[in-house]
């Protein structure tokens, strides 16, 4: 039986969540409120305009609408300055040879991010053709931890779900596979991704070979 493999692309591919983490505490402080990174936990997976509502919720801040769309379009601008500065150093550990591996074994392999900066980023650390196709931030209408990413990437992978396996470094994320009975690895703290089915603190701790026993498990 065939496996597909799912990747989130912020925190789990390449380390942009401290990016994103630095261009929404600037963003914040515009409404007077300071970002804290546990609370920026539940900003990780959240797609742009849900993470903007999140922190004028938290600041108990109303804005225009241009207002919002102009908040949202100063954090992504600083968000792509330092994207725009990456190079292949900053994949993170373990995680382009284990797909490298996966794909000589055939495994089909999508991106599944809420991103709509995913093209760029791959192709800015060059590892876009890695991947069979792409579901992103500009493929879906409902995000994390709404599963029609995932859906979509399967779809595309002509996999059935229960043969997915979801890499996730967010909560959102990882309800999203649960919701749809993916495989969810997490890749960051068992404190933060409980609901994981296995969590890893890096790429280097996985096998391809653990994947395989579980995902067969899960169906
Ligand atoms: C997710 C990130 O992958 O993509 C979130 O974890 C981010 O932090 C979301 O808000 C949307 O990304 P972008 O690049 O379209 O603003
Ligand atoms: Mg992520």
């Amino acid at each position: 039986k065939t496996l597909g493999l799912i990747f989130d692309l912020d925190g789990v591919i390449v380390d942009t969540a401290k990016f994103h983490f630095l261009a929404w505490k600037k963003a914040a402080e515009e409404v007077g409120f300071e970002l804290t990174e546990e609370l920026n936990e539940k900003l990780k997976g959240v797609s742009r305009v849900d993470s903007l509502n999140k922190i004028l919720e938290w600041a108990g801040a109303t804005v225009s609408q241009e207002k919002f769309d102009e908040m949202a379009a100063n954090k992504n601008a600083d968000y792509l300055t330092y994207v725009d500065k990456m190079t292949a150093d900053d994949i993170l550990p373990g995680v382009e040879s284990f797909i490298r591996e996966a794909k000589a074994k055939g495994y089909p392999i999508a991106l599944g991010s809420a991103s709509k900066n995913a093209p760029r980023i791959l192709k800015h650390v060059g590892i876009f053709d890695l991947f069979d196709t792409i579901a992103d931030g500009n493929s879906v209408t409902k995000a994390k931890p709404d599963p029609e990413v995932f859906q979509v990437a399967a779809k595309a992978l002509n996999v059935p779900y229960a043969q997915c396996v979801v890499f996730e470094d967010s909560e959102a994320g990882v309800e999203a596979a649960n919701n749809t009975n993916m495989l969810s690895i997490g890749l960051g703290s068992k404190d933060v991704l409980i609901e994981a089915d296995h969590v890893f603190g890096s790429f280097t701790e996985i096998t391809l070979e653990f994947i395989e026993t579980q995902a067969t498990t899960n169906t």
